[in-house]
């Protein structure tokens, strides 16, 4: 199987999470897009999506599935999203489309967070892909000398701005042996919108396509 298929494998695999008449928390990025392209074939079985990016959004609706503002919903059993790296403890790097910020906060309400990734993503120390960080524009400078304390070599990424109307530096040349302490130290940095360590709030089920098939760990 060659990597799309190994995400679209799983995409296809996470809809047996999905209850009917719900609301289905809905990630971002290519693995997601293949989750969203399953989920329009039982859209008539959910309620409608909350989304955590605008690109997210316009796919969904353009399938006709009705996306939920965050603040109208009580409940999410479900939250869906990929990973750039993911731990066998369950802690992730996120953020590589730059939808982080949403993506958290659309994953702290859900019950469940489900990964869905290829096997590429599965790393045993946290670090070799570059750690976004979302900043308050202005903030940018003085962030990220705070991150080469931290041991980092921040990145601009030049000619994005996220949905939230911010910037992203990406970490390099960082070994990420305690992702929840880094997590909570990164967040404290002021100007620091949030950090795409998932690990404080990691994933709950991975489904994992391999080139010898799905695998869902719990
Ligand atoms: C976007 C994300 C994505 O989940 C992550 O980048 C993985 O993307 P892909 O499924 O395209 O490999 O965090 O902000």
């Amino acid at each position: 199987m060659t990597q799309n298929e190994m995400k679209k494998a799983a995409a296809i695999k996470a809809l047996e999470f999905i209850e009917n008449d719900t609301i289905v928390g809905v990630g971002t990025g290519s693995t997601v897009n293949f989750f969203i392209d399953a989920l329009a074939s039982i859209k008539n079985k959910i309620c409608g999506a909350v989304s955590s990016s605008e690109e997210s959004t316009k796919r969904l609706k353009a399938h006709g599935i009705e996306v939920f503002d965050l603040n109208s919903v009580d409940v999410l059993d479900v939250y869906v999203d990929g990973a750039d790296e993911i731990t066998r403890h369950m802690a992730m790097i996120k953020g590589g489309g730059a939808a982080l910020t949403r993506e958290k906060i659309v994953a702290a309400v859900a019950k469940k967070f489900i990964c869905i990734a290829d096997d590429s993503k599965q790393v045993a120390v946290l670090g070799s892909f570059p750690l976004p960080v979302e900043v308050i524009p202005m903030a940018r400078s003085y962030v990220a000398r705070e991150l080469v304390k931290l041991g980092g070599d921040p990145v601009y990424r030049q000619g994005v701005t996220t949905d939230n109307g911010n910037v992203i530096l990406d970490v390099h040349n960082l070994q990420i042996l305690d992702p929840k302490v880094l997590e909570a130290q990164i967040n404290a940095i002021v100007g620091v919108v949030t950090n795409g360590l998932f690990a404080l709030r990691g994933a709950d089920i991975l489904v994992l396509g391999c080139s010898d098939g799905i695998k869902v760990i719990q």
